[in-house]
């Protein structure tokens, strides 16, 4: 198991994702990562030279052979989440897997019973529960000073899809990705919303898609996108809230923008991650009465604790503490996610727990 000062990590999945994680366990002074594995030979020897990893594997179960090892990170495309996780976990190792946690509700279900039977740290990078503004929305809402939750509005736009010549990648087949941009930014957007302000109870989703081929990278042959281009839904909370989600790859001129109001009994918040230090609020008679929102810089103490998903799983392990999204939270994510596409397959409302 990991001395008291230091992990030894293998990733898997070195591509865009895979780096980002990596030049954070580089900041971490906890963190070696031992190990690296990739099917694509060429992204795995890039990666191990840029990173200094001493060891390199084309396959996953030969890496998870290694008697040395305490913890992985799984950052492979979505349809290898499941297996991959419970293979690392039936060892005892420690996971960290990226969003969406599965294809499914059915095999975030099992990966969650996995983990609690093993009693491994067994997380998922949401990564947008580190944004400074998002944390302060959190504790303003828990400290109660906006009252109960009424309203939730949020939305999260990107625009790479609007270039017709954008290539169809993996994340726009189903057999990979499972869902389109629902599970992609989704899956964050109702992660956000469920720290916020709770569990949803049940969802009307709409779903859709506005190119149907496009070409494939290398060969220009044009190949079917059969996930969802745009998705949006209604959803209720458990308290009582509504909310009113959206998230597009088709938003001109977006690259990667969330935006948040979230409106309660006595005070309103709006969050925007491209200005991750600030929020804006209005809370109180007074505020209401002028109907002004002023902006408010998030305190300095929040923003020099900012950190990683990859840092926070790093400082569990050593601690034995819990401070990231967990399984739990991925598998909450992924039940909203088959619920909307169940609701836009059916349309009408759909209520979870699903089946
Ligand atoms: N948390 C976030 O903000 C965030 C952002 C981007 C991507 N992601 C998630 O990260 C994951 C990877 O996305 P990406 O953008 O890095 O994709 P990518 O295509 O850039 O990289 C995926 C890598 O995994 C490798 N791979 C595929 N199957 C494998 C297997 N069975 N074993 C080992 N390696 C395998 C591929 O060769 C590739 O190098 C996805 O689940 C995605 O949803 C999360």
């Amino acid at each position: 198991m990991a001395s008291s000062s230091t992990v030894r990590l293998a990733i898997i999945g070195t591509g865009g994702m895979g780096a980002a994680h990596l030049r954070a366990y580089q900041a971490s002074e906890k963190a070696r990562v031992i190990a690296a594995c990739d099917v694509d030979p060429e992204s795995l020897a890039r990666v191990a030279e840029q990173f200094n990893i001493p060891a390199t594997y084309r396959d996953y179960r030969e890496l998870l052979e290694r008697e040395d090892l305490d913890a992985v990170d799984i950052v492979t495309p979505n349809n290898s989440h499941a297996e991959v996780s419970l293979a690392a976990i039936r060892r005892g190792l420690h996971v960290l897997c990226e969003k969406p946690l599965a294809m499914n509700r059915h095999e975030a279900r099992e990966m969650v019973s996995a983990a609690r039977r093993a009693g491994v740290i067994a997380a998922v990078n949401f990564t947008y529960r580190n944004v400074p503004a998002a944390r302060y929305i959190r504790e303003i809402i828990q400290s109660g000073e906006i009252g109960e939750p009424l309203h939730l509005i949020i939305t999260y736009s990107q625009g790479w899809l609007v270039d017709p010549a954008s290539p169809r990648v993996w994340r726009l087949t189903k057999e990979m990705s499972g869902t389109g941009v629902l599970g992609d930014l989704g899956s964050h957007l109702i992660d956000l919303a469920r720290w916020w302000i709770g569990d949803i109870s049940a969802v009307l989703g709409h779903l859709k898609t506005f190119v149907t081929e496009r070409p494939l990278p290398g060969t220009g042959r044009l190949a079917p996108v059969d996930v969802d281009d745009a998705a949006s839904f209604l959803a209720e909370f458990t308290n009582g809230a509504t909310g009113v989600f959206f998230c597009t790859r088709y938003a001109f001129a977006r690259a990667n923008t969330q935006r948040a109001e979230i409106y309660g009994t006595r005070g309103g918040l709006v969050y925007d991650n491209e200005r991750p230090n600030e929020i804006q609020f209005a809370i109180g008679s007074f505020m209401a009465s002028a109907r002004q929102y002023c902006t408010l810089p998030v305190p300095a103490s929040i923003q020099a604790s900012k950190t990683t998903t990859m840092q926070q799983f790093v400082d569990d392990i050593v601690r034995g503490t819990c401070t990231t999204a967990t399984f739990e939270d991925g598998l909450a994510s992924q039940e909203v996610i088959d619920a909307v596409v169940e609701s836009a397959q059916t349309g009408g409302w759909v209520r979870l727990p699903l089946a």
